[in-house]
């Protein structure tokens, strides 16, 4: 069969309120025209993350209800525990309440003053915490991935040969070499196996650890078995359990591929590492057998797991993507191609070209989105990366907006109404106009800034 249909029934709904668009109108305005400030009653679509919005299934919570909420010893970590390793492999899997504490935690130890750490992208909480021990956080994204109109499988890889150079360079000075997977900051865009078993080597060969962010390792695995040579015919986990085989641990929010709404771990092999991460762990979110999660969350997390890579699944899921992607590129609106597996990103600089980066196309697509269908999106450019730490202000690489694409929540009837939308947008858009901040904080102004239209 040609159509590819939502692998699931709903047995549960939540019903969307729609408003007017003069409401619309109204909302923005109160909100400073930041769409972080709406209220998600407000909201018909909501596209703002893919982070924590997946709808769980009847499985999961059922899995909740056996959750053990015993301080120390509970089965519920065994389930996890057992979960994780199965997939991925590392000896010590320690729990948090989500991502970022995976990281705080990792970077407390391997960070400080005069570290240098690579990346292909890290992702804003990770450049955030290795910052903010006093390290760099250094992109080392191919070309390919910089392009939004290029067509390469895997523009999320890691440039091999700027990671030479880079360790030769600084080795003395490089804790850690990571790999973000998918390359959410790059627009989802996936890392092939042999990249990710080349930037291994190289850590490997200069003595350091290998850590895998790993976000969306099943939408990672998913592109690796259509889009690279000689993986086809192999299934999800092996592929899975091949990509961290080379690893030597791994951040993990669980609010994206665990198919639940909070949780995350840290996933390490090294036992003097372990400990302390343990110890940390004591005292920022909790004991080792629940990190900052409840009995339940960890059982959701394991049943979660098993959901999240099987192919019906990740077939739905990459398709939703590319369907709006190709449905937007006929009507001519520029978007990341080939479609990310998390998002679609529209490329608003190259849409409205005549708002220049200093005022925020990025940010008059998201907010139009929100005018004319009542569809929230995030602004990732200039808004978002524009404001230099010495108090400056210069355009982002690019000015995209992400339609983050929650899983499992929106069937194609929602992705067609989103296409019309934009459509229906494409008619005026040489009419939309900039916008300037009249407030901003000091840091991530994204969340906050107020905006007035030019
Ligand atoms: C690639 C990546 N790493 C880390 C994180 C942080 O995870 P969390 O939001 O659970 O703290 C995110 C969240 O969006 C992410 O996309």
């Amino acid at each position: 069969m040609k159509t590819i249909i939502e692998p699931f029934r709903i047995k549960s709904v939540e019903p969307i309120r729609t408003t007017t668009r003069k409401e619309r109108r109204e909302l923005l305005k109160k909100s400073g025209y930041n769409l972080f400030a709406l209220k998600s009653q407000d909201v018909l679509i909501d596209l703002l993350t893919d982070s924590g919005t997946a709808a769980m299934s009847a499985g999961q919570w059922a899995a909740m209800m056996r959750g053990d909420e015993s301080y120390a010893g509970s089965p519920s970590f065994e389930h996890f525990e057992q979960a994780v390793r199965d997939l991925f492999g590392f000896r010590h899997i320690i729990p948090t309440h989500q991502g970022r504490a995976a990281e705080a935690i990792l970077f407390s130890i391997l960070g400080g003053k005069g570290k240098r750490v690579p990346n292909n992208t890290h992702f804003d909480t990770t450049r955030g915490n290795i910052e903010a021990s006093g390290a760099e956080a250094v992109d080392l994204l191919c070309a390919e991935g910089l392009n939004p109109a290029d067509l390469s499988p895997f523009k999320g890889n890691m440039d091999i040969g700027k990671l030479e150079s880079f360790m030769a360079a600084n080795a003395g000075c490089v804790p850690c070499v990571m790999m973000t997977i998918t390359n959410n900051a790059g627009g989802g865009q996936p890392v092939s196996l042999a990249n990710i078993k080349a930037v291994a080597e190289i850590a490997h060969r200069y003595n350091k650890p290998f850590i895998i962010d790993g976000c969306r390792f099943a939408e990672n695995a998913w592109f690796i078995k259509c889009r690279e040579d000689g993986q086809g015919g192999r299934s999800i986990p092996e592929i899975v359990r091949d990509m961290f085989a080379c690893a030597d641990g791994m951040t993990m929010s669980a609010k994206k591929d665990a198919l639940v709404n909070i949780g995350g771990w840290l996933a390490l092999n090294d036992d003097k590492l372990a400990a302390q991460a343990r110890m940390r762990l004591i005292m920022t979110e909790g004991f080792p057998s629940y990190g900052g999660l409840a009995g339940r969350d960890l059982e959701a997390i394991a049943q979660g797991l098993s959901e999240v890579v099987e192919e019906d699944y990740l077939r739905y899921r990459v398709r939703t993507n590319e369907y709006i992607v190709e449905r937007l590129d006929k009507l001519g609106i520029p978007v990341v191609k080939p479609a990310g597996g998390h998002a679609v990103f529209i490329d608003a600089r190259a849409w409205l070209p005549h708002i220049p980066p200093l005022q925020y196309p990025g940010q008059a697509v998201a907010v139009a989105l929100y005018e004319v269908g009542g569809i929230r999106t995030c602004e990732i450019g200039t808004v978002m990366f524009g404001r230099q730490p010495d108090g400056t202000e210069k355009p982002a690489q690019l000015d995209l907006v992400r339609l983050a694409m929650p899983r499992r929540v929106y069937t194609q009837a929602h992705a067609d109404y989103i296409v019309e939308v934009c459509e229906e947008i494409s008619k005026t858009s040489n009419e939309l106009r900039g916008f300037s901040i009249v407030e901003e904080p000091p840091a991530l102004r994204h969340f906050t800034a107020r905006f007035a239209p030019l």
